[in-house]
């Protein structure tokens, strides 16, 4: 029997990256998981994956997260889907780069509604769902560029927004336990996934430099992370909330 055995799980950005492998993964520990992206396309990819595997999932999608009529929307069809929501795991995001002062206030705008927006609008429509089963799990994926400055690539807007996740994470453990809700911040290192890797492009020095500054010098891998976000939205994790956990090959050690 899987740790997320009957648990109902909307997680976001399901489409590549982080989120397909969390699709995979909370499938894999018995979790009925609904998956939203933007991209149609690769977001049925996944739902096949998952199914294929044996794992239980429904897609939606098209749909903008940083429009909260939309997730609304979404929110109350991934509640329908299987009954309820027990769990909500905060993954998509989009954001900018670049160097001060040159950071455009379109790019800074777009980068906190990518970053920041999006979790609260999905935490804020899922919050009435997680009462009404007595409780449940706000995971967010923040950075350890809410915990560190980084300048491969240039990143305030993302540090920003990243911070912020942090501890809006931190107040919705807060407002939550009274409920039943913990709310936990995963922050990544450098993993590569389709977003980094367009990112860092082909510049082997910036992907030297970013893995420099881990202890074990390589990026990360997708199950490195999601392996702890299964655990964390587990019972198992009960006595955990309001606090954010690193995944970086020790890159905030030092
Ligand atoms: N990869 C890394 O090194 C790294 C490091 C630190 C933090 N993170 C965080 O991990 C999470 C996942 O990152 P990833 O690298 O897998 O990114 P990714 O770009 O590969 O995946 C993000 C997913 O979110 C979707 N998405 C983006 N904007 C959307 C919108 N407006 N509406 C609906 N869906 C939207 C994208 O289509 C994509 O499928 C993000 O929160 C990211 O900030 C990643």
């Amino acid at each position: 029997m899987g740790i997320l055995e009957n648990k109902f799980v909307l997680i976001t950005g399901t489409a590549g990256g982080l989120g397909r492998i969390a699709a995979l993964t909370f499938a894999r520990e018995g979790a009925k998981v609904v998956g939203s992206d933007i991209n149609v396309e690769a977001n049925n990819e996944t739902v096949e994956l998952v199914r294929s595997a044996g794992g239980e999932m429904t897609g939606i999608a098209p749909i903008d997260l940083t429009d909260h009529e939309q997730v609304k929307k979404l929110v109350e069809e991934a509640a329908h889907a299987y009954g309820g929501l027990d769990v909500v795991y905060n993954n998509a995001a989009i954001q900018k780069f670049g160097p001060m002062p040159d950071f455009s206030i379109e790019d800074w705008r777009r980068t906190i509604a990518g970053e920041l927006d999006i979790p609260f609008f999905v935490s804020k429509y899922a919050w009435p769902h997680l009462v009404e089963r007595g409780g449940g799990v706000i995971l967010n994926v923040a950075s350890i560029s809410g915990i560190i400055a980084g300048d491969v690539p240039p990143m305030v807007g993302h540090a920003a927004a990243k911070g912020g996740v942090i501890a809006m994470t931190r107040q919705l453990a807060l407002e939550g336990a009274r409920h039943g809700i913990r709310a936990v911040a995963i922050s990544p290192g450098p993993f590569l996934t389709p977003a980094s890797d367009r990112d860092l492009g082909d510049n082997q020095e910036a992907r030297d430099a970013v893995t420099k500054k881990t202890l074990l010098k390589r990026f990360g891998k997708p199950e490195e992370l999601v392996e702890l976000a299964a655990f964390l939205a587990s019972d198992r994790a009960a006595y955990i909330t309001g606090v954010n956990y690193a995944v970086d090959g020790g890159a905030t050690a030092w």
